[in-house]
């Protein structure tokens, strides 16, 4: 059920200062992370291949990691550099190390083949250290199967009932998007046209106005947002701008840690241009509040597909992506398998 050639993000920056080792759990494996004296980041396997104690409760020394249950010592290619007792070193004494690119604030690790890892593969995205994005970054643990979460952000109709308190939206479930085939996932545009402002700032946007959602999902689990607000009436379609009155991105990754859980890393953020540190405030706390709304809706139906796993769904229009990104997904997760590159 997880692609392993593909880079996942293990957190965001500040979620690892210097001095710390963070474990964490991707796509079943047990990884810990820690920073070498340049800042350079080492992940390797989280297993100490002596009695395979934990790592992450290792000592950093230098730009290496020590076990701390007996003692062993290891280097950021995974390699065993020092037993206490004795001086032969056995070239079986390695753990794995896993290919790391910091980029746009993220932690991305590449899971599967180290001669495939392309840092060109890793999306785009807007980090909180680009300085012209107001970015606030944020992260929640789902208690649910990752797929379960690019499914709803693969369709936005929920937004119209899992979210009628935070967004709100009645024309997210009105008509269908246009989607459009990437060569890693899918984009998927739509303009609410002279509609009410997103509830959580309706308060300071009173009146009506056309927004535009354009988002792309790609493999296996990236979301990168562009959301506009403008005067009504005044956008069309295409590059023209029109009376742009709120310009954001957000940018989140749905990193599956076992087929129970996922840990949800998120930022929205407006331009320093159209937005102020209120309205940063303000998305910060309607990402927050609606991605803790999706989590409740979502970890009850991974229960419930859990308790009954054989029984059928039924399909509806909204669920175009959903399906589509599922075939691509499997073609991949198979290609894979079978030892090619999917197309
Ligand atoms: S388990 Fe790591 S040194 Fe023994
Ligand atoms: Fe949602």
């Amino acid at each position: 059920m997880f692609v392993k050639n593909c880079w996942y993000v293990a957190g965001w920056d500040y979620d690892l200062p210097q001095g710390k080792v963070l474990a964490r759990t991707i796509i079943d494996r047990q990884l810990a992370l820690y920073r070498k004296q340049d800042g350079g980041v080492v992940a390797i396997e989280d297993r100490c291949c002596h009695r395979h104690a934990a790592l992450h409760l290792g000592q950093i020394e230098g730009d290496c990691i020590r076990c701390m249950y007996h003692g062993l010592k290891f280097d950021p290619s995974g390699r065993c550099v020092d037993i206490p007792g004795q001086d032969r070193i056995s070239p079986k004494a390695v753990i794995r190390s896993y290919p790391v690119v910091e980029r746009d604030n993220w932690i991305w690790v590449w899971m599967g083949d180290p001669a495939l890892a392309d840092p060109n593969l890793i999306p785009f995205s807007v980090g909180p250290g680009d300085p012209d994005w107001d970015m606030r970054p944020s992260s929640l643990v789902f208690d649910a199967d990752y797929r379960l979460v690019v499914d709803n952000l693969l369709d936005f109709s929920h937004i119209t009932y899992v979210h009628r308190k935070t967004f709100g939206g009645e024309q997210f479930s009105d008509g269908l998007p246009k989607i459009t085939k990437l060569d890693r996932g899918f984009r998927v545009e739509r303009w609410l046209r002279n509609a009410p402002a997103l509830v959580f700032i309706e308060h300071i946007m009173t009146g009506r106005y056309d927004m535009l959602v354009d988002y792309s999902v790609l493999m296996p689990c990236v979301f990168v947002m562009r959301f506009k607000i403008f005067a009504a009436g005044t956008a069309t379609e295409g590059p023209s701008n029109g009376q742009l009155l709120l310009d954001t991105w957000t940018c989140q990754s749905v990193v599956p840690a076992t087929a129970d859980q996922c840990v949800y890393y998120f930022s929205w953020g407006a331009s320093k241009e159209t937005a102020t540190p209120e309205i940063g405030d303000l998305l910060y706390a309607g990402i927050n509040k609606a991605f803790l709304e999706d989590k409740e809706m979502i970890e009850a139906q991974h229960r419930n597909i859990k308790l009954q796993p054989d029984l059928p769904m039924i399909g509806i229009a909204h669920d175009a992506a959903v399906n589509q990104m599922r075939i691509l997904m499997n073609r991949f997760i198979e290609a894979e398998s079978a030892g090619i590159a999917a197309e």
